[in-house]
């Protein structure tokens, strides 16, 4: 139920620092020590290679994770959407192992690639909010989101717990390979979940941001590098599933080759820059927009912020930027929605889950 909220979108994104904390608690032992099942922390450290599968706002959350394999457990990983995998298969690795990400575990792209690698002989985890689901029940392994209900169209709590639980399947995963780590996750999502409730307090704010700057406008950029990029894509999907602002994301540097010719007197760019090590390549293409007229709103985070910034998330650790960053674009979508007299929990043409291929 909503409750008193105007809609479950507003709802499920408050409820994102419980399910951070919820998702603590499952995937946390007696004595502290994450907990997860033996085989698929052995199914993790037998592959050679991780094949990660999804659609949509789960394919952005699998761009995330495939960091989080590669820097934390040293797995090279790959990210496919569903829908092109089966005419696009790559060559695959001796010992692959599929991860499929979705929240509702229905999606029939995702499925009809899990039907072909299960006939191949492979072996498929699935990560979903919904245990009892098709995709659950067709993998050899499960982990569930404990995000709750997610009723809005519009993906929130479960990107932000699909990022949660890939990072704690990739520490997991480099302890067991007996990889020394600097990075209790545990500890780490305990610092988000209070950013997030920073944030979810902030909403006047990003209201008024909207009010100022996306009232009337019929196209949007987001900007961002390294993982920035990954979030760019997702508040793009989010602005434009349920606000029909014509929204994209872009990696930074990749502006000049083209698209930076779209930018005109007033054009909204929204850039991040939660990342040091692009922050000042990340300023420069603001600055490039800026000088063709754009209006633009850079999101940093404390410490690396500048006084002209539009709004700073507060400081976690560098890998898990998403989790945070990602929250204040859900907001500035749901307002633009709201603005916009859109049906923000059941956007034109959408359905919740998409059983057709
Ligand atoms: O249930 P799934 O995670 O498999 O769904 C995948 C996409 O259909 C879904 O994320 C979609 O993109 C959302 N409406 C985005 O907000």
């Amino acid at each position: 139920e909503k409750g008193t909220y105007p809609h479950f979108m507003l709802k499920e994104i408050d409820e994102q620092p419980f399910v951070m904390r919820r998702i603590i608690q499952e995937y946390q032992d007696e004595r502290d020590r994450l907990k997860l099942d033996q085989d698929v922390r052995n199914a993790m450290k037998a592959c050679d290679r991780i094949y990660i599968i999804a659609a949509g706002t789960s394919y952005h959350a699998g761009l995330v994770g495939k960091q989080f394999l590669e820097k934390m457990a040293g797995i090279p990983a790959e990210v496919h959407v569903a829908s092109e995998f089966s005419y696009n298969m790559p060559l695959l690795s001796e010992n692959p192992l599929f991860v499929f990400i979705s929240q509702s575990g229905e999606t029939a792209d995702s499925r009809s690639v899990l039907v072909k690698i299960k006939e191949m002989g492979h072996q498929a985890l699935t990560i979903t909010n919904v245990p009892g689901s098709t995709l659950s029940r067709e993998a050899d392994f499960t982990l569930h989101l404990h995000a709750g209900p997610e009723i809005a169209v519009a993906s929130t709590k479960a990107y932000t717990a699909q990022i949660a639980v890939l990072a704690i399947l990739a520490v997991d995963t480099a302890r067991a390979k007996g990889m020394k780590l600097d990075f209790d996750p545990l500890q780490e999502l305990a610092i988000v979940a209070n950013a997030m409730e920073v944030l979810t307090d902030q909403k006047e704010t990003i209201e008024e941001l909207v009010r100022d700057n996306l009232g009337t406008t019929r196209n949007a950029f987001f900007i961002g590098r390294s993982s920035d990029y990954f979030v760019c894509l997702e508040g793009a999907l989010k602005l434009k599933e349920i606000s029909y602002i014509q929204a994209e994301g872009f990696a930074g540097g990749e502006l000049k080759h083209g698209t930076i010719a779209l930018i005109e007197e007033g054009t909204p760019v929204i850039a991040l820059a939660t990342q040091e090590n692009v922050n000042y390549s990340i300023r420069s293409n603001v600055q490039e927009v800026a000088a063709r007229g754009a209006n633009d709103m850079i999101l940093s985070m404390k410490g690396l912020e500048q006084d002209t910034d539009a709004f700073v998330v507060p400081h976690v650790h560098e890998l898990l930027t998403p989790l945070v960053s990602v929250v204040p674009m859900q907001l500035l979508a749901y307002y633009a929605a709201l603005h916009r007299d859109c049906d923000v929990d059941k956007p034109r043409n959408l359905a919740k889950s998409v059983t057709v291929e």
